[in-house]
């Protein structure tokens, strides 16, 4: 056995570069992976765990070794926690910061960790891991606002509003139906996030480079002490399912901004003085520096624009793969930013929403203001059917008698409708459940 020499701590130095390509290509790593120094200390400690427990004499890391690094690594997460914790240029990301502080402590001892693995599965697996804590703290955050829209629509059960085609009046509604559709969009958005959840839920450690290691690794061990439903696999598809695993997260991610943004822009609508029918809570309009009457919806419009680079940052993340070789490429890195920043993106969206939800007001007279008499011509085609005229007679019968229509009671035509999931059906309960 080749005996390893005793030597000085020094930085974790990966090849010999030039300072401006080293900037280059540390890019914005040193300041993103402090959103990851955390979760690759936790998969160091699996590491570390699973490396002393190995059957190979002598071991690679002894029981008492494997303390001390865990030791150190609590220390490291106290100091990220703390905002403590730093990584320099020459240590060009997370990863290597986190050896080099360990060896900094430890001496041999910091220069064992690495066995077996690679940065590119330790990569794979902070950004897993970080993914697991942002989709829970995504779902908390969407059954919050789904909750206020529920809570909005059972007490304006009653209250009508027009229900538009094409933005044109079309039929008797309820503002109870408007917000609780908004709900059940939401709630399908969270399923879809959950479906990601276990998708994401698989360890991706001990694929090292792509290719396995000649050493009797325990990967299912590292994966269960990690809370993983299991490794993943194929180790090449473990590693180089990094970049796909993102941009499908992020389509879940757009998906639930395109339904803020479907919202936003109805509220900056109905909000309009010419509607009139919600008014945003003060604390969420701001005024203009020339126009000193000004009530602006700027939450609602950087919503809508925020929809947009959430979508966009998914398709970037999507073309920086799609051309990719198999195994690892540093294009890789280059998703980080993207794939942050839409999560960032869309759980503050879902936060700002939830509030202004939460604060707004209805105006039951301006909405029964929209209700012109031709808004009933449906629903008046319909009664006669039920007297036995068929449908397409009854439908020229009130196109042509548009008149009969006038003094129809908007609060009357919705009680009428009451089948599974119309104003007057709607079961709270059932979308608790599925909410
Ligand atoms: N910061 C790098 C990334 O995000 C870590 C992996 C570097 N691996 C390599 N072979 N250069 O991709």
């Amino acid at each position: 056995m080749v005996k390893a020499k005793k030597s000085a701590p020094r930085a974790t130095t990966v090849g010999a570069i030039d300072p401006e390509v080293l900037v280059f290509t540390a890019g914005r790593d040193v300041i993103l992976d402090h959103a990851l120094v955390e979760v690759d200390c936790l998969g160091t400690a699996a590491h570390v765990v699973m490396l002393s427990r190995m059957k190979v004499s002598p071991p690679v890391l002894t029981e008492r070794e494997c303390s001390s690094v865990l030791g150190e690594l609590r220390k490291i997460v106290e100091q990220a926690r703390a905002g403590r914790f730093k990584i320099t240029i020459a240590d060009q990301d997370a990863h290597l910061a986190v050896e080099r502080t360990l060896t900094a402590a430890l001496g041999d001892v910091g220069k064992k960790v690495h066995t077996a693995r690679s940065r590119n599965d330790q990569v794979a697996l902070d950004l897993r891991l970080f993914a697991r804590n942002e989709i829970l703290g995504t779902l908390e955050e969407s059954v919050a606002l789904a909750r206020t829209l529920l809570a909005f629509a059972r007490k304006h059960v009653a209250v009508p509003m027009v229900g538009r085609t094409h933005m044109q009046p079309g039929m008797p509604s309820s503002v109870g139906l408007w917000a609780s559709a908004f709900a059940e969009e939401l709630a399908d958005g969270m399923e879809l996030l959950m479906a990601l959840f276990e998708l994401n839920n698989r360890s991706p450690l001990g694929s090292a480079a792509s290719y396995g290691v000649p050493l009797p690794i325990d990967r299912a061990l590292v994966a269960r002490l990690l809370g993983f439903d299991c490794a993943a696999h194929n180790v090449l598809y473990a590693n180089q399912g990094r970049g796909r695993l993102e941009s499908l997260l992020l389509d879940g991610y757009s998906q639930l901004m395109l339904t803020l943004s479907k919202l936003a822009q109805d509220l900056m609508l109905f909000t309009m003085p010419e509607f009139n029918y919600f008014a945003l809570p003060a604390a969420y309009c701001t005024g203009s520096s020339i126009m000193p009457q000004k009530k602006n919806p700027d939450v609602l419009e950087l919503v809508r624009a925020k929809a947009a680079k959430v979508r966009a940052a998914a398709s970037a993340v999507f073309d920086i793969c799609r051309g990719l070789p198999s195994g690892y490429n540093r294009d890789l890195q280059e998703a980080k930013e993207p794939f942050m920043e839409g999560i960032a993106t869309t759980r503050a969206s879902l936060r700002v929403m939830n509030g202004l939800v939460s604060g707004m007001g209805v105006n039951r007279e301006a909405l029964l203001k929209g209700f012109t008499s031709d808004v009933f011509a449906t629903d008046r085609a319909l009664e006669l059917v039920g007297e036995g005229m068929p449908f397409r007679d009854a439908y020229h019968h009130v196109k042509n008698n548009l008149h009969e229509l006038a003094g129809t009671d908007p609060a009357q035509a919705i009680r009428k409708k009451t089948h599974v999931g119309a104003p007057y059906g709607l079961d709270f309960a059932w979308m608790k459940k599925t909410g």
